[in-house]
């Protein structure tokens, strides 16, 4: 088979975007743009990857890592001149060479591999990736010659207002020849509105010189879309999502409103799982079968197990066991641990704590640093008192152990099995197995208190 190669276009700033970040890092559902594009290359049987990087060199190497290698175009002079600082790695190699732009991160690895293969059957030197869209506006238009057949690409910048209304567009991806590319990158000028060295010219430069080139029209025109600004993000966002969801409902997850759940590209989530409106599903959240997530939850980077129950509630980096369930209104937070048939209610905060199997903590309490056992009864309002001021401190709390409401654990402590701590106790010292902890002072009731308090105000009076 042919050689293939890929240089992937990611040195730009981005100024359309407005931002402190660079274009191509700015994510998508959870990833930086380019790196869906480099699971799209990444998916198409290509032999060398060359990403061209520039603005925040660092940060897409950091981000991509050994996946590619790396040709660093120190000023920006245009997307010809960013091809041609791969000329190190890939200059005079026999084959053909995929060029797409970081900022196109709808583009799926089976539109790239049919582009490839048009190429490879036509024998074309060149051969674009085109589509034909509604709003062509931003895009370099597509021009054919009378007989149909591609003559050049021009910029809208450069373009007459006849061109202007071409709908055909070039998605910013090509396969070329790899040696002709490199032959033409040469004769490209800065000759045009922007005074950049534009790659698309190459297709002009070849078709002068009687090659053979060609479009390719994509099926789906909104793989096409490259994100210039932040309307196009949340465009590509949107139809990323609805591209996610599908998927998802096609392996057997029910959702109420689909148009309303956001779920990033890494999220795992097994068949007869429930998601509600309004859903979030981020990081690499792995969600597992016939769970029931709630209306408004958030979950971020954490392990839920099947059968598990969420109801309006945050949670992140956290691992819940299967038949636990959480909320409402609750917040898991980093290295919560729930265990198999837990129960966290409202307004309850747990966070680096094991939390035991079938153990309750129905409502309004803060579980921190702490090993709770199985079968523990947390009561309304415990505090686990984990931090003085600098140091934080763990608490070890026993099985089938009671703590009563309104109660302050002071770490660090042990409480052992079947302890009971009593309402309202503050505890700083440990508790052994079945001892009774109770800290506060002796109840006195005053009889007859309604008529002192009478004879008080009338005397006050006076
Ligand atoms: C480009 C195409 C346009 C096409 C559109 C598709 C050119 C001249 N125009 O326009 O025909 O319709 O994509 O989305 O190619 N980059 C560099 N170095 C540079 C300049 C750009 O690496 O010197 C990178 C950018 O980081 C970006 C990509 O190339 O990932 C495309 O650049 P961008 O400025 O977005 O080009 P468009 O104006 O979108
Ligand atoms: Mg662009």
């Amino acid at each position: 088979m042919t050689k293939r190669m890929a240089v992937i276009l990611a040195a730009g700033k981005g100024t359309r975007m407005k931002s402190d970040l660079y274009k191509v890092m700015h994510p998508v559902n959870g990833l930086p743009m380019i790196d869906h594009v480099m699971r799209a290359v990444e998916q198409s049987d290509i032999d060398d990857i060359v990403t061209i990087v520039g603005h925040g060199a660092e940060m897409v190497k950091e981000a991509l890592g050994e996946r590619s290698q790396y040709a660093l175009q120190e000023e920006q002079l245009g997307t010809g001149h960013a091809v041609q600082q791969a000329a190190e790695q890939l200059e005079g190699v026999q084959g053909n060479t995929l060029v797409i732009c970081g900022d196109t991160p709808l583009l799926t690895s089976e539109t790239l591999s049919a582009l490839f293969k048009h190429h490879e059957e036509t024998g074309a030197k060149g051969t674009i990736l085109s589509s034909v869209i509604d709003n062509p506006t931003g895009y370099g238009r597509v021009i054919r010659a009378e007989d149909a057949s591609v003559s050049h690409i021009v910029e809208e910048k450069d373009a007459s207002d006849t061109e202007r209304q071409v709908q055909e567009i070039n998605t910013g991806t090509y396969v070329f020849d790899n040696q002709a590319l490199f032959d033409m990158l040469s004769k490209v000028s800065n000759d045009n509105a922007q005074g950049e060295y534009y790659l698309p010219d190459v297709i002009g430069l070849l078709k002068e010189a009687g090659e053979l080139v060609q479009a390719y029209p994509m099926a789906d025109a909104d793989e096409g879309l490259g994100v210039n600004d932040r309307i196009a993000l949340a465009e590509a966002t949107r139809i990323m999502t609805q591209r996610i969801n599908t998927w998802h409902m096609r392996q057997g997850v029910t959702f109420y409103s689909p148009e309303t759940t956001y779920i990033e590209a890494d999220v795992e989530i097994g068949s007869d799982t429930i998601l509600e409106s309004g859903v979030s599903l981020k990081g690499q959240t792995q969600i597992g079968s016939h769970c029931h997530i709630g209306a408004n939850s958030e979950i971020v980077d954490s392990t839920l197990a099947d059968h598990v129950r969420v109801t309006q509630s945050v949670i992140e980096h956290a691992k819940i066991a299967s038949h636990a369930d959480v909320g409402p209104f609750a917040h898991l937070r980093p290295q919560a641990d729930i265990g198999e048939g837990v129960h966290i209610g409202n307004f309850v905060e747990v966070k680096n704590a094991t939390i035991g199997k079938s153990t309750k903590a129905g409502h309004l309490a803060y579980i921190g640093d702490a090993d709770v056992g199985e079968n523990v009864n947390i009561g309304c309002g415990a505090i686990f008192v984990n931090f003085d001021g600098k140091h934080k401190f763990r608490s070890n709390i026993g099985d089938d152990a009671f703590i009563g409401s309104n109660s302050n654990i002071v770490a660090p402590i042990n409480i052992g099995d079947r302890a009971f701590i009593a309402a309202g106790s503050t505890i700083v010292e440990d508790v052994e197995d079945e001892q009774l902890a109770i800290t506060r002072s002796k109840q006195s009731n005053i009889e007859h208190y309604w008529d002192k308090l009478q004879k008080r105000w009338k005397e006050a009076e006076k």
